[in-house]
């Protein structure tokens, strides 16, 4: 495959540090120090389809397609307000595509699920041209009452378009199963049968698991595209990693003995928007002409899943 169109869309509302410092028992200081967050972006007024539909619409005038052109759409996603029809079935509606949909919950790690799928498409199907979008808003199920995760994440979407081409040289993927360290639940209807024993929570973090799952898991997948692409960290000109923590980012960066400025960064404006990230990354380089062409990209996200995944993919 090779990527021919980015694009991404973020909710109006910057929320800063100090604005949630008004109601929940946390502060500026620790927020950077701990996370290297300094805003994110809130949905309040839009809602998550209508940046979907934004982000996908950039993503298309970028490769010069229209819906049309669409041979499939695949939307990364977490949760939405629909536990069906899939996001993506929405997002066709709303673009006036009419190419099949389908929806995949990798977590965090989503948007690497999503281009392994879209590799598979274009190699066994007619396929030209694979909508991938990852549209997230994890502000709607952390609890806000609580500073250990409500701090840490944001809403955004972010797409690219694919096609037939020979850019992508390694890609792999890890399944660990490890439910208690990142979940979260919902209510479930009531039968004749089963009453609603648990109930819905907001998400779940073992924060501390989950940053040592992060870092090694991380640093192995990178490895091992470099590795299966024949490639080393000099050969690679930026690697765009999950914006879930800075000092996540700085402990791979560390493992890996790399400069930051390979290590390109928007956590502090956005915090964590989950499979999203890694797009919105990509789209913001992308349209600040900061990737020539021919450079290798490095790709690495990691989340509940335990889902971890990494790619090596050459800019067209
Ligand atoms: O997208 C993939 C999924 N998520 C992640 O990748 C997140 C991975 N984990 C992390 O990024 C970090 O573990 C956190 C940012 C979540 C937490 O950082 P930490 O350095 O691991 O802090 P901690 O959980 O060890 O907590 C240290 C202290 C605790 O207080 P005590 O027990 O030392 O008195 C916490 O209660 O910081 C306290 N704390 C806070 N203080 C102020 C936790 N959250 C906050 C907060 N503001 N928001």
């Amino acid at each position: 495959m090779k990527i021919i169109g980015t694009g991404s869309a973020l909710p109006s509302l910057s929320v800063t540090n100090d604005m949630l410092a008004r109601f929940l028992d946390t502060d500026d200081h620790w927020i950077q120090t701990r996370t290297g967050i300094q805003q994110r972006r809130v949905i309040s007024k839009e809602s998550l389809k209508e940046l979907a539909v934004k982000a996908t619409q950039n993503a298309l005038d970028d490769a010069g397609l229209t819906a049309a052109d669409l041979d499939y759409i695949l939307c990364s996603n977490i949760a939405n307000n629909y536990v069906t029809p899939a996001l993506s079935c929405i997002i066709q509606g709303e673009i006036e595509a009419t190419c099949p949909c389908l929806d995949l919950n990798g977590a965090c790690a989503g948007f690497l699920y999503a281009l392994d799928i879209a590799e598979a498409f274009l190699n066994s199907y007619q396929d030209k041209n694979i909508l991938i979008v990852c549209a997230e808003e994890p502000t709607r199920f952390v609890n806000w009452n609580e500073r250990s995760t409500s701090v840490l994440f944001g809403d955004g979407a972010g797409a690219v378009v694919v096609t037939k081409g020979t850019n992508l040289k390694a890609l792999t993927l890890t399944t660990t199963s490890k439910v208690d360290v990142l979940y979260y639940r919902r209510l479930l209807e009531n039968t004749p049968y089963a009453a609603n024993a648990e109930g819905t929570e907001p998400l779940v973090m073992n924060g501390r698991d989950v940053f040592k799952l992060a870092v090694s898991s991380s640093v192995a997948d990178i490895k091992k595209v470099m590795q299966e692409a024949s490639i080393t960290c000099e050969d690679v000109s930026y690697f765009l990693l999950h914006q879930a923590n800075i000092r996540i980012i700085d402990s791979i960066r560390e493992h890996l003995s790399q400069s930051p400025d390979k290590f390109p960064q928007n956590i502090e404006k956005y915090g964590n928007t989950s499979s999203a990230s890694i797009p919105i990354l990509l789209d913001e380089l992308s349209r600040a002409n900061k990737i020539k062409s021919k450079s290798m990209l490095v790709m690495s996200a990691f989340g509940a899943g335990f889902c971890t995944g990494a790619c090596a993919i050459e800019w067209d």
